[in-house]
């Protein structure tokens, strides 16, 4: 288990752990943007920079992503030097042009001391701010519908060709993930519309409210083996059901 030090703190952490874990394991706070716990770090936004160093170390401090880099015993970590705060600036500076009314950028912006971006405010704000979150977890879950397209200040994420994805399933994993609520989806009883796709919903067979899309359904019988009734119960209903078993085994287990 590493020791290090961030912000004169002694911090332990377990072996492979970033140093954005053991800042957070320390209750230390680094601003994110492309980091989740449940997704592979990624590295792409650049806000969770530190400064670090060794005694050993002859060469000034370096400016690294916490979330990448991982801990090391003996390392000192500095998470809001007057350099951190100027490099994260940089990146929210930008961000801000790209994306002025974003309520999760204009915040950050403003706690790092910014409140108008230094830069041309782009014509066609958008509230993406290329996380990347939506499809890595896209990937992680092996449908991979959306894809980073384009390339400078139009980059976006989209279906490939723009067109709506063969592969998606319709379980809104990418929209739920999203921090900026960007991902624009609609949801009833029937039907769901996303990505320019309408899946029809499976009705939970006790409350007959609406659970998960057919073809998500279908794949979880199929690429995950899921027992077909199992898909046929809400997430609520799948609880009482676990509950009442529960009860019963206890109750059971009293009479014996
Ligand atoms: S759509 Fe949302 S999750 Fe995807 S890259 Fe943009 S901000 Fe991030
Ligand atoms: S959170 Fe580390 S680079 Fe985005």
């Amino acid at each position: 288990m590493p020791t290090l030090t961030i912000d004169g703190r002694t911090v332990r952490v377990r072996d492979g752990a970033s140093l954005l874990v053991a800042a957070q394991s320390a209750g230390i706070d680094i601003p994110t943007l492309c980091h989740h716990p449940a997704l592979e770090p990624w590295g792409g936004c650049r806000l969770c920079l530190v400064e670090v160093t060794k005694d050993t170390w002859r060469t000034a401090p370096r400016l690294v992503a916490s979330c990448m880099y991982p801990a090391e015993n003996g390392l000192i970590v500095r998470s809001a030097t007057e350099r951190v705060r100027a490099a994260r600036r940089v990146v929210l500076d930008l961000l801000l042009a790209r994306c002025p009314e974003t309520p999760l950028v204009q915040r950050l912006a403003r706690d790092h001391g910014i409140e108008r971006t230094s830069y041309q405010v782009s014509a066609e704000p958008t509230n993406c701010i290329l996380c990347g979150l939506c499809t890595r977890t896209c990937d992680h879950i092996g449908v991979s519908a959306i894809a980073s397209i384009s390339r400078g200040a139009g980059r976006e994420i989209a279906p490939p060709f723009r067109e709506p994805p063969p592969a998606c399933v319709g379980c809104l994993a990418c929209a739920e993930i999203c921090p900026t609520g960007h991902i624009r989806y609609d949801t009833n009883d029937r039907t769901r519309t996303i990505w320019g796709r309408t899946f029809d919903m499976v009705r939970c067979r006790t409350c007959g409210r609406a659970s998960i899309t057919r073809a998500q359904a279908a794949r979880e019988i199929e690429r995950h083996g899921v027992p077909a009734a199992d898909v046929e119960l809400c997430d609520a209903c799948k609880r009482r059901q676990t509950a009442a078993t529960f009860a019963s085994l206890q109750a059971a287990e009293g009479v014996l």
